[in-house]
C-alpha cells in the first residue's frame, strides 16, 4: 500500500520549505519593540508597564516579573490570578538557574472519588466548574518566593502597580468583555457584582475597580506570605468552603509548598533548551524537537511543504502521546525524563516513523475530544542586556476558572483540578486525555501544558525567553515559533505570527491555520484528519540580537512589549 507516496509528488512551488505567508506590518508597530536595555513581553500595556516601572526604580529581571505578575492577574481576571498558580524559569547568568513550580496541588479531600456519579461514571461538570474544581493555589506564595531570593526592591514597590490598578480600575478591553458575557450567568452573587454595572455584565471601554481585591493586595503587602498561610484572606476562603464539604481547608493552605527544582537543559537545534521539567511539558517539547532534528537528517523524509508538515505531525504525535501515557506529577509516578530526550530513543521512534511513511500504513488512533474554545492564562518572559531573564507562565486554567468568587476577597477560584486526568481516556477541557500517571491524589499536582522556556548559547549567553499561554497548544506555539526563528530564519514577529501547525495525538486531527488553506495539493494530506482553525496559544517572547533586545507580544493578544 503506497498511500502516502502519491501525495508527496509535489510541484516545484510545493517544494519550497514554507510558503511565504506576510505578516500584517501594520500590527507588527504595536506588536514589536526593539531596545538595548531590558525588555518585557506581556498580554496586557499596563502589566508591561508595570515591569518599566519598577525597572526604573532600579528593579531588577525579578522585580519587573514580580510587578507585571501581581499586575497581570488583576488586568486579566479571566486568565490569572492570586487564587491560580504557575511555573517560572529565572536564570540570572552570575548567578544561577532556577525553576519554580508554583502550581496548584489537589487538596486533602482531591480524590478520583469525588468526581464520580452516583452511577459510577465520571462527573466532567463538577470537575470543571464551581468550587470542587480549585486547587489549593499557589501564584502568590511562589511570587513572593522568588522576589525574596533574587529580587531587589521592597515588596511594596513591586506590589504598588497592581494595588493601583485594582483601587483606580482600568477599562474593559474587548476580550475581557467577552469573557464576561460568556460566563456571566454561571458567575455567583459576589462574581457578578464585581463584574456587573446594574445587573449587566460590564462591557468594552467601562472602568473595572476592583475594591476586594484591592483589600487583599493590601493585606499580602501587610503580612506577606503568611496572609496565604492562616492569614484574614485564608479565614474567608474557609468561610465560604463551608457550604462545600470544607473541600479546601485550612490544613491544606498550611501545607502548601512552593518547589523549587533544577530546570531540565537539555542541547537542541543549536542551542541549549532550558525549560520546566514535569509536571510542565517541557520535556515532552523537547522530544518533539529532537524528533523533527532527527528527521531533517534523513533521507527517508520527503522535502519540501507537505514533507515538513508530515515530520513536524508525526513528532507532534509521539510528544503527546508520551504525555497522555506517562506525564504526571514526578512525587507520584516516573516521567523517564533521560529516556524521553535520550537520542537511542529518538531514533528508535524515528525509525517507526520511518517504517510507516515508507510503507503507507497509516494506524488511526482512536478520536479523542474535541479542545474547545478557551482563551487565558498568561506568558511573562522578561530580559535585561546581561542576559538575566525570567520566562513565567500563570493561571487559573479555564475562562474565569470555576467562575465563582469567594465573598469579600475579590478572588476568583481556579479550575485546575481539571488538569487532572479524571479517569483514563477521558478528555479533558483541551481535548487531552491522561492516564493514571496524572489521577487525582491528595496533595498531587496535575500535570500542565505550561512550558516557560529560556534559550542559551552554547557560551552560556542568553538568546531568548519564550512561553505562552493556550492549553494544549502551549508546547506546538513554541515549537512553531523556535521552528521559524531558528530554522526557517524568520524575524521574531513573523515566526510568532506565523500560520502553526498543531497536533495533539488525541482527538486524531491535524489542526492547521486557516492560512495555509490552498497551500497543500489538491488531495491536501489525505493521510491526516486535517481541521482548519485558529491556534489558540498567544506567544510572548524576547530575544537577544547582537546588542539589541527584541520583544514581541503576540498579535492575537492584547498586550504589548515594552523596555528602552
Ligand atoms: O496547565 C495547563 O496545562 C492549563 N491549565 C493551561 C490552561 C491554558 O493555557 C488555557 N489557555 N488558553
Amino acid at each position: 500500500m503506497q498511500r502516502l507516496l502519491e501525495p508527496i509528488e509535489v510541484t516545484k512551488e510545493q517544494e519550497k520549505p514554507f510558503p511565504q505567508i506576510q505578516a500584517s506590518e501594520e500590527k507588527r508597530v504595536r506588536y514589536e519593540l526593539v531596545g538595548r536595555e531590558f525588555m518585557i513581553a506581556t498580554d496586557h500595556p499596563l502589566a508591561s508597564q508595570a515591569g518599566v516601572e519598577v525597572w526604573k526604580q532600579g528593579g531588577n529581571v525579578v522585580d519587573v516579573f514580580t510587578a507585571a505578575s501581581f499586575a497581570i492577574s488583576v488586568l486579566r481576571p479571566q486568565s490569572t490570578g492570586l487564587f491560580g498558580g504557575g511555573f517560572a524559569i529565572v536564570y540570572l547568568p552570575k548567578k544561577g538557574k532556577w525553576a519554580y513550580d508554583f502550581r496548584e496541588r489537589s487538596p486533602k479531600k482531591g480524590t478520583a472519588a469525588y468526581y464520580l456519579k452516583p452511577d459510577g461514571s465520571p462527573d466532567t461538570d463538577k470537575i470543571l466548574r464551581g468550587a470542587y474544581s480549585a486547587g489549593v493555589p499557589g501564584n502568590v506564595q511562589g511570587i513572593l518566593k522568588i522576589q525574596k531570593q533574587h529580587g531587589k526592591l521592597a515588596i511594596s514597590d513591586v506590589l504598588a502597580p497592581a494595588i493601583r490598578y485594582a483601587k483606580n480600575g482600568f477599562a474593559v478591553y474587548a476580550d475581557l468583555g467577552n469573557a464576561v458575557a460568556k460566563v456571566w450567568p454561571q458567575m455567583n452573587p459576589s462574581m457578578q457584582k464585581v463584574f456587573g454595572i446594574d445587573n449587566r455584565p460590564i462591557r468594552e471601554g467601562e472602568l473595572l475597580v476592583q475594591e476586594e481585591l484591592f483589600q487583599t493586595l493590601n493585606r499580602i503587602l501587610e503580612n506577606e506570605e503568611k496572609e496565604w498561610v492562616d492569614g484574614e484572606t485564608v479565614n474567608r476562603v474557609t468561610e465560604y468552603y463551608k457550604e462545600y464539604d470544607q473541600f479546601l481547608s485550612e490544613e491544606d493552605w498550611k501545607e502548601y509548598q512552593v518547589k523549587q527544582v533544577d530546570p531540565l537543559i537539555t542541547s537542541v537545534w543549536g542551542y541549549q533548551l532550558m525549560t520546566m521539567p514535569p509536571p510542565s511539558s517541557g520535556v515532552h517539547m523537547v522530544t518533539m524537537m529532537q524528533m523533527y532534528a532527527e528527521m531533517a537528517k534523513r533521507k527517508t523524509f520527503p522535502k519540501g511543504l507537505v514533507g515538513e508538515t508530515i515530520q513536524i505531525t508525526e513528532a507532534m504525535r509521539v510528544a503527546y502521546r508520551d504525555r497522555a501515557n506517562l506525564g504526571g506529577d514526578p512525587k507520584y509516578t516516573d516521567v523517564p525524563v533521560a529516556k524521553l530526550t535520550d537520542s537511542h530513543y529518538i531514533q528508535e521512534e524515528v525509525n517507526e516513523i520511518e517504517k510507516k511513511v515508507v510503507s503507507g500504513n497509516w494506524k488511526t488512533i482512536p478520536k479523542g475530544g474535541e479542545p474547545k474554545d478557551s482563551y487565558n492564562t498568561t506568558h511573562i518572559s522578561v530580559m535585561d542586556k546581561e542576559g538575566n531573564a525570567v520566562s513565567s507562565t500563570q493561571s487559573i486554567n479555564g475562562i474565569f476558572g470555576a467562575v465563582q468568587m469567594v465573598p469579600g476577597t475579590g478572588l476568583v477560584l481556579n479550575n485546575t483540578m481539571d488538569d487532572f486526568s479524571i479517569a483514563p481516556g477521558v478528555p479533558n477541557l483541551y481535548g487531552l486525555v491522561g492516564s493514571k500517571a496524572n489521577a487525582i491524589a491528595p496533595g498531587k499536582t496535575p500535570l500542565s501544558s505550561m512550558s516557560p522556556t529560556i534559550l542559551l548559547e552554547s557560551n552560556g549567553n542568553t538568546k531568548l525567553v519564550i512561553g505562552a499561554p493556550g492549553g494544549s497548544q502551549i508546547p506546538t506555539s513554541i515549537f512553531n515559533t523556535l521552528y521559524h526563528y531558528l530554522l526557517q530564519k524568520r524575524n521574531l514577529y513573523e515566526s510568532v505570527s506565523f500560520p502553526r501547525i498543531h497536533h495533539q495525538y488525541q482527538p486524531d486531527i491535524l489542526f492547521l491555520d486557516p492560512e495555509l488553506k490552498g497551500y497543500f495539493p489538491e488531495t491536501e494530506l489525505p493521510f491526516y484528519q486535517v481541521q482548519y482553525g485558529r491556534h489558540r496559544a498567544k506567544v510572548f517572547v524576547v530575544s537577544k540580537e547582537g546588542d539589541k533586545l527584541v520583544g514581541v507580544s503576540d498579535p492575537k493578544g492584547e498586550g504589548v512589549p515594552l523596555g528602552f
